[in-house]
């Protein structure tokens, strides 16, 4: 039987470090309020000008493929997920292709926001046990620092998010006791407009009848973007915060199950739980619903704040990095999100 193991993985952080601190100097937040509401206590942002979504995810991609003792042109598929393309189209997967001289291969990009890197890790592993393709490349990466209110009325969510990029090569294996032995996705798309960024988009105010998003008709029925979104904050992202948070700590434990019934395992089975890191709250509530020890989490959100389509890829490949994972171990990916979308993934190291 054919299944998917990681074959390399790697990581990729900014220098420019921003505290809480940092943020409070911005906008009327606190370093307490932060901490004690989302566990960060920093994060990091990209370069302004010289890194996009697309360089930190090769950046990533580069050590992923290095440590599976491969070169970029072994590469014979890429998957991207991000919410913070670099540009509206083409995606960022075609960007890693050029940047990274790769063969003229297939680049999918996937718009699945917190849940992206595992909705991608899902059809990679596809084209793995099929015999489609040997080496994926799969990316998640986020430059959220670019698209950010930092005015007070934006720090619900500004606070929480931060940049990186995380990335691995799928290949297959044979071995009984390695490999993704199952992924399960789903979605809701009821609440969709619950964290969402409105603008640039086609809606012309089809879906969107918030207060919040009170669009001026005449001026944005017709356009991606006008001045009065921007005058009205349209072109950054909306989120009830305790709305999501609700629903997260319902369906993380739920997929999480659903990962171990499939495969008649149990949570004490787990060496390592790697949950979307969206709020350390969430993440120790989901322990805790779970009855798992401190050494079965690994959590970085502290450090890094929340990186999205990037979060569990960079999580996954720090806990690798620090020798929390060894050769045949149990873990369980899961994550939750905009849309909402959620899923997990289970597999042998
Ligand atoms: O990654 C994608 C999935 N996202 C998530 O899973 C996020 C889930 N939600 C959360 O993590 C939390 O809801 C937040 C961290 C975003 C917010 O925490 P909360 O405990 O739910 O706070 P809240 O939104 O209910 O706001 C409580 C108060 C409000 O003030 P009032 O109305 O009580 O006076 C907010 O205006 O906290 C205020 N507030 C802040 N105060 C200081 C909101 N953001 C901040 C801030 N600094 N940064």
């Amino acid at each position: 039987m054919i299944r998917s193991k990681i074959a390399g993985i790697g990581m990729y952080i900014p220098d420019k470090l921003v505290t809480n601190n940092d943020l409070s100097k911005m906008m009327d937040t606190t370093d307490e309020w932060i901490q004690e509401r989302t566990g960060i206590r920093e994060r990091y942002y990209a370069d302004r000008k010289a890194e996009t979504t697309a360089t930190m995810g090769m950046e990533a991609a580069r050590v992923a493929i290095q440590r599976a003792g491969l070169t970029p042109q072994d590469i014979d598929f890429l998957i991207f997920a991000t919410l913070s393309p670099d540009y509206y189209f083409p995606g960022c997967g075609v960007l890693v292709q050029r940047g990274l001289q790769m063969k003229e291969i297939g680049a999918l990009d996937i718009r699945n926001q917190c849940s992206g890197f595992v909705y991608a890790l899902s059809v990679a592993d596809q084209y793995v046990k099929t015999g489609t393709y040997k080496n994926i490349l799969v990316i998640g990466s986020e430059k959220h620092s670019f698209g950010l209110d930092f005015s007070t009325r934006g720090r619900n969510i500004s606070v929480i998010f931060g940049d990186g990029a995380g990335a691995v090569v799928l290949q297959p294996t044979e071995k009984e006791d390695q490999g993704i032995l199952s992924t399960h996705l789903h979605s809701d798309g009821e609440s969709a407009e619950l964290l969402a960024m409105y603008n640039p988009g086609t809606h012309a105010n089809h879906w969107v009848d918030r207060e919040l998003a009170d669009f001026d008709e005449a001026e944005n029925g017709q356009m991606f973007m006008s001045h009065a979104m921007i005058d009205k904050a349209q072109n950054f992202p909306f989120m009830d915060g305790p709305a999501v948070f609700k629903k997260a700590v319902v369906k993380f434990p739920e997929v999480i199950m659903e990962a171990l019934t499939a495969n008649g395992l149990v949570a004490s089975d787990l060496r390592l739980l790697i949950t979307h890191q969206a709020n350390l709250r969430i993440s120790q509530y989901v322990q805790h619903m779970m009855n798992l020890r401190d050494d079965q989490v690994h959590n970085n959100i502290q450090k890094y704040g929340n990186t999205t389509a990037a979060s569990v890829p960079i999580a996954l490949c720090e806990a690798w990095e620090e020798g929390k994972i060894k050769r045949g171990d149990l873990i369980c990916l899961a994550v939750f999100g905009s849309g909402f979308t959620w899923g997990s993934a289970l597999l042998r190291w």
